[in-house]
């Protein structure tokens, strides 16, 4: 049943997104600045996405993202819409998803690391939302149409998940895993350009720790990066 769920979810969803080829494919090959995704992550998701998917992401609110609605428990907040979005345009989008392919399961992605304060941020916008699914990739409902459907009631996020960590781990099943360095995870802003530099150069060995070297040199690189970032801002005044 479960996997019968999952194969449905990849099928109604994954397919102008030609994530199957950008998840097999050559994950170096980033096109940044697609116009088409509109979203703050542009310039790291956009490239394993057509215009007609990411469109669908681009506006507020989102009501359905192709088959799945997103309004089932009432409409998202904002921000806590925002933030799904960006989840969503990684999973979907990022050439870099490939990095983190799940291993019996093409189409889908495992343990990447997102960072403790993205995830607590995150749980913070959504806390006061309303979802039926603790799991969003098994546990709806599917009908004929291949849409979705609450199976359980309506509860806040902050009853459904303990934390930002419980949270980012359950949401999308296996997808993503809060990273013990606040360096070496992704935010899902421009900093990600940064760790992923760093992530896209580890060893592919599952949860290999980081080694200290790497989490220095990162928090460097990291500091060097703010430090430019905030000039340019002031400049532009
Ligand atoms: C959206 O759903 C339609 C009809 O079920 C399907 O043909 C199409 O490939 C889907 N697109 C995406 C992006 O999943
Ligand atoms: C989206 O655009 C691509 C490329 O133009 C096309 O192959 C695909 O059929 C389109 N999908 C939908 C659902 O319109
Ligand atoms: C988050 O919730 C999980 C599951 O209930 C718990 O094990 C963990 O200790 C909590 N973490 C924090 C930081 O509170």
């Amino acid at each position: 049943m479960l996997r019968f769920a999952i194969t449905l979810f990849a099928v109604v969803t994954s397919c102008t997104c030609q994530k199957y080829g950008c998840l097999e494919g050559d994950t170096h090959k980033l096109k940044p600045r697609n116009p088409y995704c509109k979203i703050s992550v542009s310039f790291l998701t956009a490239s394993c996405c057509y215009a007609n998917f990411t469109e669908q992401l681009a506006h507020s609110p989102v009501i359905k993202v192709n088959n799945s609605y997103w309004n089932r428990c009432g409409q998202l907040s904002k921000s806590c819409e925002d933030f799904t979005k960006k989840t969503e345009c990684f999973y979907r989008c990022s050439p870099h998803a490939a990095r983190w392919i799940h291993p019996s399961y093409v189409a889908g992605i495992q343990s990447v690391p997102l960072c403790q304060s993205f995830c607590d941020d995150w749980y913070e916008a959504c806390k006061d939302d309303s979802t039926c699914v603790r799991n969003w990739l098994t546990d709806w409902e599917w009908d004929e149409n291949g849409e979705n459907h609450c199976k359980n009631k309506c509860i806040p996020y902050s009853e459904m998940y303990a934390n930002g960590t419980d949270m980012c781990q359950s949401m999308w099943g296996e997808s993503f895993k809060v990273s013990e360095s606040s360096c070496l995870c992704l935010q899902m802003n421009k900093k990600d350009m940064m760790a992923m530099k760093y992530l896209l150069s580890e060893s592919s060995e599952e949860s290999s720790s980081i080694s200290s070297s790497e989490e220095y040199a990162c928090q460097k690189k990291l500091l060097k990066f703010e430090k430019l970032m905030g000039e340019e801002e002031e400049q532009t005044r």
